[in-house]
């Protein structure tokens, strides 16, 4: 089986071949290796109305980067910036080095690089740009908890693939570009299941062991781009990032039995089915009474409490895993990169915020201890740069 099982797998994210390296910029002039057919090789075209990594199939790793503007950079030095960085984006994610790039072998295996750039308030006001109302810090929740080292930012750049030395490579050649212009605020390290260890589009489990991800906006179908796309103005064709990083409690959690870590989300461990159902997907029924008279699913359960009865209210959840070193004493010090795409986060994300923040069980062993919300403008045609609709 080998390679060709993991690429029938995988069939359906692979956009086309890698180019081959090409001759004029920094890069080796032919693949150091014979790629063809390995899943290294797998790229996600760069161009197109959206930016790429937001509907693309979850790559498994990705580290998000949030930079500060540099004192005096100005709206003719962010149109730099975004040129640099959009052209060492194109090259990277199909294969080839940045422009003077030291290791140019390492950006031969993208295996479906993307890399994404966010707005903060702080960069449209440089940019003298109008910035949307809803972008702004988060209204502030009772349940967080939020550090300044993983909070706001200027600029976001997320950079997600299968391969994390491709990410590693990709990361530093971005945060060289930039140096002159904006220095690295935070930096968070996302992972996923590995590529081929499961089913192509299963849903993921983050590390209480929950499925994760099964009621979502699905890529591609109307009711994601009605509800992630923003539809007119300097953004039409971009989305809004809501970023916050939830810590999760794997000793209190550890006191906890099946049951009671079932009932927390209103689903079952083994599959992630509702506690009414038996397949992932069967829709929950909010209404079944059990033998004693009480719900099913738990008044205060996770998916009854995170679900609005205002479909407007819905967002699409992107979010990775994380996994630190523990610091002494620790067994863990693990959580949630917690994402979502929407339109408008103060008219969809804060409503729900707002609800889980008065009632959800899972409160009980999570905190936010991080939080940030970016514009992502839209995509660009070779020859444009991303932002350039702003400034
Ligand atoms: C559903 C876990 C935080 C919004 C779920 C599910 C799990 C889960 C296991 C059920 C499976 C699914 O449909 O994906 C967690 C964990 C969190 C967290 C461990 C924190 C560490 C949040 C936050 C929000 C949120 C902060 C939004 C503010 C949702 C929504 C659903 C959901 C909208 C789908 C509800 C529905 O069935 O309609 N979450 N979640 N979650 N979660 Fe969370």
């Amino acid at each position: 089986a080998g390679w060709g099982a993991a690429i029938a797998l995988g069939a359906d994210a692979i956009a086309s071949p890698a180019k081959p390296a090409d001759t004029t910029g920094s890069g080796p002039a032919e693949p150091t290796q014979d790629t063809a057919g390995l899943r290294g090789s797998a790229v996600v075209p760069f161009y197109g109305a959206h930016q790429a990594g937001v509907s693309v199939s979850p790559q498994a790793h990705s580290t998000y980067l949030a930079l500060d503007l540099h004192e005096g950079v100005d709206a003719e030095a962010l149109g730099r910036l975004m040129r640099l960085l959009t052209s060492d984006a194109e090259r990277l994610t199909q294969g080839r080095g940045a422009l003077a790039d030291m290791e140019p072998e390492l950006a031969q295996n993208p295996s479906r690089l993307t890399i994404t750039f966010g707005f903060g308030p702080g960069l449209l006001e440089r940019a003298g740009a109008a910035s949307p109302a809803w972008l702004a810090p988060l209204p502030a929740f009772g349940i967080d908890a939020l550090r300044a080292e993983w909070s706001d930012g200027d600029l976001l750049i997320e950079v997600a693939s299968d391969d994390p030395v491709t990410i590693a490579h990709a990361t530093r050649s971005l945060l060289k570009s930039a140096r002159s212009f904006a220095t690295q605020r935070w930096q968070q390290h996302g992972f996923r299941h590995a590529y081929g260890s499961r089913p192509q589009g299963s849903t993921m489990r983050n590390l209480f062991g929950q499925v994760d991800g099964t009621v979502n906006l699905v890529p591609g179908t109307e009711d994601f781009a009605d509800l992630v796309w923003i539809a007119d103005g300097p953004l039409a064709g971009g989305t809004s990032l809501v970023i916050r990083r939830i810590a999760m409690d794997m000793e209190t959690w550890d006191d906890l039995a099946r049951e009671g870590r079932e009932e927390s989300v209103g689903r079952t461990l083994e599959t992630g089915a509702p506690l009414t159902g038996v397949a992932e997907h069967d829709e929950p029924d909010f209404e079944a009474v059990g033998p004693l008279g009480f719900p099913v699913i738990a008044a205060e359960a996770h998916i009854r409490r995170a679900r609005s009865a205002d479909t407007s209210q819905r967002f699409y959840r992107r979010g990775y895993n994380y996994d630190e070193t523990p610091g002494p004493g620790e067994t863990s010090r693990s959580g949630l990169i917690f994402t979502t795409y929407q339109a408008d986060p103060v008219a969809q994300f804060v409503p729900v915020q707002q609800r889980l923040d008065e009632l959800d069980l899972l409160n009980q062993w999570t905190t936010p201890i991080g939080s940030a919300v970016f514009a992502i403008p839209p995509g660009c045609r070779e020859g444009g740069y991303i932002g350039e609709t702003l400034f």
